[in-house]
């Protein structure tokens, strides 16, 4: 399925319900390789992202069962061998997680081969603090035309590491690494997601010393052997943050089963300051238009605590329809803003800025990237043909058209199922009017 004809103007009502987040399911399968014994995964969405990191654990020797239907998930890794390179190989550019198979291929065997990476082109998304990181444990680095090739003979070391940026993925390759290296492993300049707080109790179940402290350090004491873990994974408050933008942006009504509070108390701010109404109850979050105008606002993005870079994509085709005008200043990546050349086609008025529209410091200030946007709304949206370029811009793309007069053609849609489980069926759940054109 790679193309959908959208007929908008239609609020999506419903219920949608949450599994894991993608952004901790994927490493939590990764940190099962440290294990001696079989874990169990719980909640696991079926998801693209999922499936690539199951056939490259697959390849590595990792025996993996997977109920789509529950989310239930073991993972064995009694066997982990190296992979053939070329089958490696073969999942060049289908993700950014293989990277965070360094640290645990290496405590395991000595040696990793990892291929090109992927992920959505939103910056240039480099990965030099992970092989810096590696490399202070002790990884000797190879970079070859198909890949990188990294060796430990002598297995991995303790070091203390300072983050130049609190990188959600160094951090995590710090903590699969650092876990059963030699001694103690001191992490300054650390991102404190809630994802990455899972995965190190996912490490904690498992057997590791963590201790997470103030002002962003992070101190992991080496053991040496950790056993398999049984955990349910963190909901994906990306996921809900989008349904709850795109329950605003059609004027609908839509409850989030499965979303919780505290890790979106930012996402909740905003919303309300929008004019956004919401409902926290045991199961979940009710998210509904209030039916009045909707509020402008100004929204940087930044670490958590800050606001979510990923949020704020659904959350721009909210903000085309709110009174006056709003401004984003996007500080996590320098280039994610090319989703919003569709919502000006369709009737919205964007204008994006090199400069910074914000006053939090910014890596991209003084360079030449296009990461301020200013909204101007109210303004109808109308049906346009659009490509879906990367996994939250795609779901802003689909929400668009949803609150668009007339008829869109969203196509490269299968691109949404990277990161949005039923993704499709949860549409038709929530009354969204649209044909499968191919
Ligand atoms: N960066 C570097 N060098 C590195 C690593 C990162 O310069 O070695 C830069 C990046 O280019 C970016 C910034 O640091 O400008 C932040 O990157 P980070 O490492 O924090 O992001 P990530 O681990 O690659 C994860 C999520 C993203 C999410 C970010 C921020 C996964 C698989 N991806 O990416 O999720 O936006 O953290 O929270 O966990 C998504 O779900 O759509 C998505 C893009």
């Amino acid at each position: 399925m790679s193309l959908i004809r959208i007929e908008g103007g239609k609020p999506l009502k419903g219920r949608v319900d949450l599994k894991g987040a993608k952004n901790l399911v994927t490493k939590a399968m990764v940190a099962a390789l440290l294990g001696e014994t079989p874990s169990t995964l719980l909640d696991v969405p079926h998801i693209s992202d999922v499936d690539v990191v199951e056939r490259l654990l697959n390849l590595h020797g990792v025996t993996i069962t997977h109920d789509p239907k529950t989310g239930d998930m073991t993972l064995d890794p009694s066997n982990v061998e190296q992979a053939r390179i070329v089958d490696i190989d073969a999942h060049a550019g289908s993700s950014r997680i293989p990277i965070l198979f360094c640290g645990p291929l290496l405590h395991r065997l000595g040696e990793a081969f990892i291929p090109g990476l992927g992920g959505c082109e939103i910056g240039d998304r480099p990965v030099d603090f992970h092989f810096d990181v590696l490399r202070q444990f002790g990884a000797v680095i190879e970079k070859l035309p198909t890949g990188t090739r990294l060796s430990a003979p002598d297995g991995l070391v303790a070091a203390k590491i300072n983050l130049p940026y609190p990188s959600v993925g160094a951090t995590e390759q710090v903590l699969l690494s650092a876990t059963t290296a030699k001694g103690l492993t001191e992490l300054r300049g650390a991102a404190i997601e809630p994802e990455i707080i899972d995965l190190i109790a996912i490490l904690q179940k498992m057997g590791a010393i963590i201790s997470v402290d103030t002002d962003r350090v992070i101190r992991i004491e080496g053991v040496k052997q950790l056993k398999g873990y049984t955990h349910k994974a963190l909901f994906d408050r990306n996921e809900a943050a989008s349904w709850a933008a795109a329950a605003l942006a059609t004027k609908g009504d839509i409850f989030v089963g499965g979303a919780k509070q505290i890790e979106m108390m930012t996402f909740l701010n905003t919303y309300r300051k929008v004019g956004g109404e919401f409902e926290i109850e045991p199961a979940g979050i009710r998210f509904y238009h209030p039916g009045s105008e909707l509020q402008p606002v100004v929204i940087e993005t930044d670490v958590h605590p800050g606001f979510m870079t990923d949020w704020q994509q659904p959350l721009v085709v909210a903000l085309t329809q709110a009174q006056g005008l709003s401004i984003v200043h996007e500080t996590v990546y320098e280039n994610r803003f090319g989703f919003t050349e569709a919502l000006v086609k369709m009737g919205a008025q964007i204008q994006i800025y090199r400069e910074c529209l914000g006053g939090n410091p910014c890596r991209f200030g003084q360079r030449n990237f296009n990461h301020s946007a200013v909204i101007s709304g109210p303004t109808p949206l109308r049906g346009a043909d659009i490509r879906v370029p990367d996994l939250r811009g795609g779901f802003s793309h689909v929400v668009a058209a949803l609150a668009a007069e007339g008829t869109s053609n969203v196509s490269n849609v299968q691109l949404i199922s990277r990161g949005y489980e039923r993704f499709i069926d949860k549409l038709q759940d929530l009354g969204a009017d649209f044909q499968i054109e191919g």
